[in-house]
């Protein structure tokens, strides 16, 4: 089974590049923050205690996250692969996520790591801001959500390297072009 990570700055196209890879491939996909909307939308308990994370543009606590994930990932064994698209998002998480997956005797295939700039990924909130009104985005929470993701997401690049998983692609304002270079990538795995 593949074990995809997406991971990248916000706006970078974690979910974009994850309803094409789920489409060509057939993959199952988690996604942390739409898992967190959806609790916030049903009112849960665990959606009361994320909200004002979320609404702050700052990270959920590591131990909420990894249990949420663990639960997730059990109901997807039986398909040909999971994408997690913004998970892991901390080196704790990282770690956690190597354990869970070693566990069950699976592992990380590879990382796709999205390179654009900041000011392209301002523009896509603040324009996605206006058709889907997602709470964070806004352009005082998305700083604080770059802030966050270099700070704390970032230093994974170096650790995915490490790890010998790392694949990096850079968004050079071509969307087909950057979704065949990733397809090619999986498909070779
Ligand atoms: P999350 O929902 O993961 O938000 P994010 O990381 O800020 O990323 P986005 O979903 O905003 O962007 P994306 O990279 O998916 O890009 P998209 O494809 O939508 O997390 C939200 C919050 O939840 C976090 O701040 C945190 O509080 C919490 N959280 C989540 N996971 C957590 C974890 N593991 N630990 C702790 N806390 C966690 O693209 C953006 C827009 O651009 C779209 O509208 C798209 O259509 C458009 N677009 C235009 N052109 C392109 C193009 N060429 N490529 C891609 N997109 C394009
Ligand atoms: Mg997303």
């Amino acid at each position: 089974m593949d074990n995809i990570v997406i991971f990248g700055a916000p706006g970078s196209g974690k979910g974009t590049y994850s309803a094409a890879l789920v489409k060509e491939f057939g993959y199952n996909h988690i996604s942390t923050g739409d898992v967190l909307r959806a609790e916030i939308k049903a009112g849960t308990k665990l959606g009361k205690i994320v909200k004002g994370y979320i609404d702050q543009g700052q990270l959920i606590p590591d131990e909420h996250m990894i249990d949420i994930l663990a639960g997730v990932y059990d109901s997807m064994l039986d398909g040909p692969g999971v994408i997690f698209d913004g998970f892991p998002r901390t080196i704790v998480q990282a770690k956690a996520l190597k354990d869970m997956l070693q566990e069950r005797g699976e592992k990380i295939t590879i990382t796709i790591n999205l390179n654009v700039s900041e000011d392209v990924l301002m523009e896509r909130l603040l324009r996605r801001a206006k058709i889907e009104g997602r709470a964070d985005d806004n352009e005082e929470t998305i700083k604080k959500r770059f802030k966050v993701y270099y700070n704390q997401t970032y230093p994974l690049i170096e650790w995915f390297k490490n790890e010998g998983v790392l694949s990096e692609f850079t968004f050079k304002g071509d969307t087909n072009l950057i979704i065949k270079e990733i397809i090619e990538k999986v498909a070779s795995l």
